[in-house]
């Protein structure tokens, strides 16, 4: 059989409508298989605490352990709190200093015993809300920004993801915006939401004024609390929360993998 025959039988093998996601964050790692064809979660979502310290071998055994509950054999894919350039994480800002230049993608692969396609959790977020969600169709500037232990920013314009932007870094009041603006800065704080909405909306101001985006997306945990704050913001693009809600990175992570599965397969 030629080789493209070949590599196209394999990528035949492999069923698109159960690809495991994971959606690795400050506190929690979660999981679930996904249905990469409607964008749905089809199994049960499992959520394990993220270790401390957060270095790269307990998180990979931690990877490992939802593989495992899930009895996974296939191409993975990983939403990961951090830069990731073709598998090479180069960040970390709410995770173990040690991720500095791990090859993240090989790292979880001999780990876990299959193959791991690794992506920044926030452009998960987005890749999800793009093609199933509330950026779906959308044209011009688009940005999810996800708030929970640190901001996470996705980027679109005409649907097409520019990577790793890493918007909550951008300064603020002395720091990085995700230590005057995040949930965690909220309850570390001890904030009103009124007082943490005024916040939000000084840091979507400032990307307003940066990108002009058309829409902002507002991903993770507090995406189904968007009423306590939505009357504080002042920004002239609409907000809206995600549609997949705190699914989105799950869901992003099962499509980066089958994306790339494909790929790497069909060359
Ligand atoms: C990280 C980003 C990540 C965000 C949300 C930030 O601290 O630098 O890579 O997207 O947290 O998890």
């Amino acid at each position: 059989m030629k080789e493209k025959e070949k590599a196209k039988k394999s990528q035949d093998m492999i069923n698109p409508v159960s690809i495991l996601g994971i959606d690795i964050g400050g506190s929690g790692i979660k999981g679930a298989l996904v249905d990469t064809v409607k964008g749905e979660l089809v199994s049960d979502r499992y959520r394990i605490a993220t270790p401390q310290p957060a270095t790269p071998e307990k998180i990979g055994y931690t990877v490992k352990e939802l593989v495992d509950k899930l009895n996974y054999h296939g191409p993975l894919g990983i939403g990961f709190p951090a830069r990731v350039i073709n598998g090479l994480v180069n960040s970390a800002s709410n995770i173990d200093k040690s991720w500095i230049n791990t090859q993240a993608d090989q790292l979880f692969t001999n780990i876990c015993g299959e193959k791991c396609y690794i992506v920044n959790d926030a452009d998960a977020a987005g890749i999800a809300e793009q093609r199933f969600g509330a950026a779906n169709n959308q044209q011009g500037v688009v940005m999810l920004i996800t708030v929970g232990t640190g901001l996470g920013s996705a980027l679109f314009i005409d649907g097409k993801l520019v990577p790793n932007t890493e918007l909550g870094h951008l300064r603020m009041m002395g720091n990085k915006a995700e230590a005057y603006a995040s949930d965690a800065a909220r309850t570390l704080d001890n904030l009103s939401w009124p007082e943490w909405g005024a916040r939000f909306n000084e840091y979507l101001l400032y990307l307003e004024f940066l990108f002009t985006p058309g829409l902002f997306i507002i991903g993770g945990g507090i995406s189904k609390k968007i009423d306590n704050f939505k009357k504080h913001l002042t920004v002239k693009a609409d907000v809206v929360p995600a549609k997949l809600q705190n699914q989105a990175g799950i869901i992003g992570g099962a499509l980066w993998a089958i994306d790339r599965y494909k790929a790497t397969k069909i060359q």
